[in-house]
């Protein structure tokens, strides 16, 4: 095909699609945050910039106790510049507790079927009460506790959820799918459908699946898991007459991400299309509104435009997932002015696209095998998506490939170039499969893909690090997130598939090792316990923390940095950490004093 066929192909196939797409559900409008009190204007800034609440988060996440009517004309009365004082009465007349609507849902899990397979009884015992933290996790909305004409800020939701815990009091949407993970291994099949349905939901009402369960989250999305949710899912029980129904919800996630972040690249005289994640926003974050106010506003010399261009760009590195890291900032190390150089629109994240790889693969598949009685659009459906996973791997393999290296490295717009920095998310194609099929068949450069990760993991005694760069910022050194080491592990075992070896088998032995104790470890140092199997450390008051993220510098801490304090619960970490019991299971409890190291094999 010579280029303009090609263009022209892809702009046919594109509009044919999308059109298709489109009419097979309900007409496209995605929406978002418009109320006066939890969105945008007066009020909103007035209460946050008083700083009633050392989180900016907790206003946003208050009921009204009145009507919103009458809570806007009580603000309205507060006249110009009230005081702290006049403020934090306000609100005390009008406003509920933070998370006052949310009400725990209260149900039982089965002990885990397969618990006989660890061997290690301290790690058997501990498993058995990371399974049953589910319970404390899990929440649905009543808002039929607020007054006739009350708000609040969450969405609403037909079934309960799980939550990621401590700040985070609605479920979220990437980290839902590690918390999926996790509860099909456990047989809580029930929940995991229940959660979801709500995204389906979600996904048919707004357009797309928003960052979160709040109206503040509806400006923006976050990294696109729903497709392999629903694969989790359906893997495990076959629920054809589900995944008939999830099809065209899917469907429509797929047009949202290919209309708002598609972008056009022109290289070497050719064109490709990939995705960036994409927000436009011209005010601060609800949710971080003084963090926003303070980035943007207060100090600064920016123009308007460059005002909502930063507004932007802190909007979309909360969709990317990895809010905040230097993946998304001009300057790369410490800096209290990092954030202000933010970048993100200018990144053509790795996982991203693969991840859309892994949608348009999928739906293909789906919609040859589970597709409508209409044959012919079937087959066009199935059809369409392969091309575009076709044309979305030719231009990986030309833009964000290197050879050399035997990695896959984000690339930026600006530059027009790669760039080289080691992250975990250069993994996502290995573990989704978005790999050329050149490079699946050259077994020297499979043997070299994991070279960066081994060279990062033998630098510090933790899990993998999130980037080379102390920033202070949480998606940076040295905090190591869970949800990456799933990844990291999952390419692994695909890597040795792919070679039909287990070369990578004990590098994947040690890092499951070193996730393991590193929550198990920072659990037990805050107090975790098990009745007759593991005494309290003395000096502790608390029963054991499960924490959101780990520095990669020792093997019992919590990671820290970023915008908020460190979070427990912990969701994703509980996910995670059942999977890979499900995976490995000879790893062995460390006894958690500095001598425990787990060194890396050679390679
Ligand atoms: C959300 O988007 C709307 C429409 O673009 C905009 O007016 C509003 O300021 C945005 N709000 C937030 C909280 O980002
Ligand atoms: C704005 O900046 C000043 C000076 O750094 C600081 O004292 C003030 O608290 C900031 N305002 C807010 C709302 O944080
Ligand atoms: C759930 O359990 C709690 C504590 O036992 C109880 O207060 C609450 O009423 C229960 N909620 C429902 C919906 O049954
Ligand atoms: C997606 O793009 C449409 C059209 O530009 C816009 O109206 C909508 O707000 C965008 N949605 C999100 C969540 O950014
Ligand atoms: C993208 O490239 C431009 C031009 O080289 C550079 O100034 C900018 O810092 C880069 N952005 C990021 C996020 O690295
Ligand atoms: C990272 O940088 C911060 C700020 O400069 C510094 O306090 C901290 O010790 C550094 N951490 C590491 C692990 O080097
Ligand atoms: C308790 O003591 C142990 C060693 O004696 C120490 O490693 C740990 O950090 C202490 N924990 C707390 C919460 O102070
Ligand atoms: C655990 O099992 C793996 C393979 O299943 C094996 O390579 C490893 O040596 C075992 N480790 C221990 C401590 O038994
Ligand atoms: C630390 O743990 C090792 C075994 O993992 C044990 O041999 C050693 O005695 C422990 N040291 C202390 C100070 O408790």
């Amino acid at each position: 095909m010579g280029m303009l066929t090609v263009i022209s192909w892809l702009v046919s196939t594109v509009l044919v699609a999308a059109v298709d797409l489109q009419s097979s559900g309900d007409s496209y409008t995605p929406r978002s945050c418009n109320s006066p009190i939890y969105c945008d204007g007066p009020l909103l800034k007035t209460v946050q910039l008083a700083q009633l609440y050392p989180d900016s988060k907790t206003f946003v996440d208050m009921p009204t106790k009145n009507p919103e009517d009458q809570v806007m004309q009580a603000f309205n009365a507060l006249g110009q510049n009230p005081s702290v004082d006049a403020i934090q009465s306000f609100v005390n007349a009008n406003f509920l507790d933070a998370g006052y609507e949310l009400e725990p849902f209260n149900f039982t899990v089965e002990p885990l079927t397969w618990l006989d397979r660890v061997d290690d009884i301290i790690y058997r015992e501990w498993l058995e009460d990371v399974h049953e933290f589910w319970t404390e996790l899990a929440f649905n909305f009543n808002t039929a506790k607020l007054c006739d004409g009350c708000v609040s800020s969450t969405l609403p939701v037909k079934n309960p959820f799980i939550v990621p815990g401590g700040r985070f009091r609605e479920f979220y949407y990437w980290d839902s799918f590690f918390v999926i993970q996790g509860l099909l291994l456990g047989d809580i099949d029930d929940m995991a459908r229940n959660m979801i349905e709500n995204f389906l939901d979600f996904v048919d009402t707004y357009g797309f699946m928003p960052n979160g369960a709040r109206i503040y989250y509806l400006n923006r999305s976050q990294p696109p898991f729903l497709t392999q949710m629903v694969k989790l899912y359906f893997e495990k029980t076959n629920d054809v007459d589900f995944l008939k129904k999830a099809l065209p919800v899917l469907d429509k996630e797929y047009v949202f991400w290919l209309d708002n972040t598609t972008v056009t690249i022109r290289k070497n005289g050719e064109r490709y299309r990939l995705n960036h994640y994409n927000v436009h926003n011209e005010s601060p974050r609800p949710e971080s509104y003084v963090d926003d106010y303070n980035t943007v506003v207060n100090g600064t010399h920016f123009s308007l435009l460059e005002q909502v261009s930063l507004f932007s760009d802190l909007a979309t590195g909360a969709e990317t997932g990895w809010d905040y890291s230097s993946r998304w900032s001009k300057i790369k190390d410490y800096s209290p002015d990092l954030l202000r150089t933010l970048d993100t629109r200018s990144i053509v994240p790795v996982e991203l696209n693969a991840l859309l790889w892994s949608m348009e693969t999928t739906l293909a598949d789906w919609h040859d095998t589970y597709g409508t009685e209409d044959r012919r659009k079937t087959k066009r459906q199935g059809e369409y998506y392969r091309k575009q996973a076709s044309q979305r791997l030719h231009a990986m393999d030309v833009l964000l490939w290197d050879e050399a290296q035997a990695s896959f490295f984000d690339f930026n717009l600006t530059s027009v170039e790669k760039n080289s920095e080691y992250t975990p998310a250069n993994l996502f194609p290995f573990w989704l499969g978005a790999v050329p099929e050149r490079v699946l068949r050259s077994k020297p450069t499979l043997e070299k893909v994991f070279d960066l990760t081994y060279d990062t993991l033998a630098k510090y005694p933790g899990i993998l690090t999130t980037s080379t760069h102390n920033t202070t910022q949480q998606w940076d050194f040295p905090n190591g997130w869970p949800p990456l080491q799933y990844v990291a592990l999952q390419a692994m075992f695909n890597v040795d598939e792919w070679l039909g070896d287990t070369k990578f088998a004990p590098l994947a032995q040690v890092l499951a090792e070193r996730n393991v104790a590193t929550t198990f470890c920072s659990w037990y140092s805050t107090g975790g316990s098990l009745p007759g199997v593991l005494n309290q450390l003395p000096n502790t008051t608390d029963s054991g923390h499960i924490f959101e993220k780990f520095d990669v510098l020792s093997l019992d801490s919590a990671g820290s940095g970023g915008e908020y304090t460190v979070q427990v619960g912990f969701g994703w970490t509980n996910g995670v950490i059942i999977w890979m019991f499900d995976m490995f299971t000879n790893l062995t409890a460390p006894n958690c004093n500095s001598t425990t190291t787990y060194p890396l094999p050679p390679l």
